[in-house]
């Protein structure tokens, strides 16, 4: 039994589930991108023709890569170094995207990207390709993702646990008062900075409430911290963000999560009966805190922890402004598991090497995966114009 534990607490679940409107996204996408691939190129002789950006490539060489800190469904993460300063390198496979149908997000994550800007959330600084990859440039976290450190210590203490669930209610405040709900909240898109401070990354499925399109039926992110409505594919919006959130300080409470299995047998879990936690160890509060955010209903669940009595004088303004003295230090030097880097590397590169066809027929489609994000563009966000194409 401590075996199995052990196993599921070290699986990483670095593919979140894309929703099966992604075929429906990727036709428009794909419409989409002929139709402006085609208007774009209406002189030249084929719409595919486009000649190499050797630009990008030299944009590439201006990074000096350091190490692999991570690896996610697309490919590698890397430290690198540009101009004295360290940053992290997400290398997004094309062939990988294009395989598993993810044009959409990815090109919708750039766009949000552009847009947002938070201490409290991994923020973006440019964007560019080669022949290969798409490359993001992000904020280096040194403290590794909260799976890792679960991996290691099991459980969390209820102080430890309170840090980690201020620092995520920070910047799901934020992610939802710019109307986007990220959609794929779980440990291993969570990262320690230095100083113990969690932040959120991976807006790969994340989506943005829009007037126009205020329902949402999809099925999107990872089994186990997926909420109901979005299992059952039911409409869903900011309470799916604060279940993963209820999952995952359920997981720091007692080492495991409170459901497992296949997105069936989850189901099958949640009709059955509402999970409750008692833990005499912990204050009824945090009992009640979590009880709460675990709702079956959506509609009677808890969104806004800060009001929750477990928060009660909790020094949220210190927080916020990372004047808080951490719980939780990740003290070590490689905040990160090298045999499940390598592991994950391994598989990635076998589907890449299978998949070489997808990129050269398809390159047109990244066109637009490109920018230096600064303060003016995250404003005035200059991929809304790809944005808009993808719905
Ligand atoms: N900015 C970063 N700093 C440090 N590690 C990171 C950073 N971004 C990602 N990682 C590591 O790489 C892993 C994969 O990155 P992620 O953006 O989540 O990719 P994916 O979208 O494929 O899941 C994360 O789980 C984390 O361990
Ligand atoms: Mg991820």
């Amino acid at each position: 039994m401590a075996d199995l534990k052990l196993k599921i607490n070290a699986r990483r679940f670095s593919s979140p589930y894309r929703s099966i409107n992604n075929d429906l996204n990727i036709q428009l996408f794909l419409h989409n991108a002929h139709r402006s691939t085609n208007r774009k190129n209406s002189n030249k002789p084929s719409s595919h023709s486009k000649q190499h950006d050797y630009s990008q490539d030299k944009i590439k060489n201006q990074y000096q890569l350091q190490c692999i800190i991570g690896v996610g469904g697309f490919g590698r993460v890397w430290k690198v170094i540009h101009k004295q300063q360290v940053f992290a390198m997400k290398e997004i496979n094309k062939a990988l995207v294009l395989l598993k149908q993810s044009v959409p997000s990815i090109m919708t994550e750039l766009k949000f990207l552009t847009e947002l800007k938070h201490p409290f959330i991994v923020n973006a600084y440019s964007a560019f390709q080669d022949t290969q990859n798409l490359y993001l440039v992000l904020d280096y976290l040194s403290g590794g993702d909260l799976r890792f450190h679960l991996g290691k210590q099991r459980k969390f203490s209820e102080e430890q646990t309170k840090f980690f669930v201020a620092c995520i209610t920070i910047a799901l405040e934020y992610l939802h008062s710019q109307k986007i709900i990220h959609r794929d909240i779980k440990p291993e898109n969570l990262i320690f900075d230095n100083h113990g401070y969690l932040r959120i990354t991976d807006l790969g499925v994340a989506i943005k409430k829009h007037a126009q399109f205020p329902q949402n039926f999809e099925t999107s992110g990872t089994p186990g911290y997926m909420s109901p409505e979005v299992l059952f594919r039911q409409d869903h919006g900011i309470p799916a963000d604060y279940f993963a959130l209820g999952v995952i300080c359920y997981e720091c409470m007692t080492g495991r999560r409170p459901y497992h299995g296949t997105r069936k047998d989850i189901r099958e879990q949640m009709l059955l009966k509402q999970v409750q936690v008692n833990m005499s160890d912990w204050s009824p509060e945090a009992n009640d805190f979590i009880n709460q955010l675990l709702l079956i209903k959506p509609q009677q669940r808890l969104t806004q922890p800060r009001t929750h009595p477990w928060f009660k004088n909790y020094p949220f303004d210190l927080l916020a402004s990372k004047k808080l003295q951490a719980p939780y230090l990740p003290v070590r030097k490689d905040n990160f598991d090298k045999a499940q880097i390598l592991i994950e590397d391994e598989e990635n590169h076998q589907i890449i090497k299978l998949n070489q066809h997808l990129i050269k027929d398809n390159q047109h489609l990244f066109d637009d995966y490109r920018c230096q994000i600064n303060e003016k563009s995250r404003r005035s966000s200059i991929t809304n114009k790809m944005f808009f194409q993808l719905f």
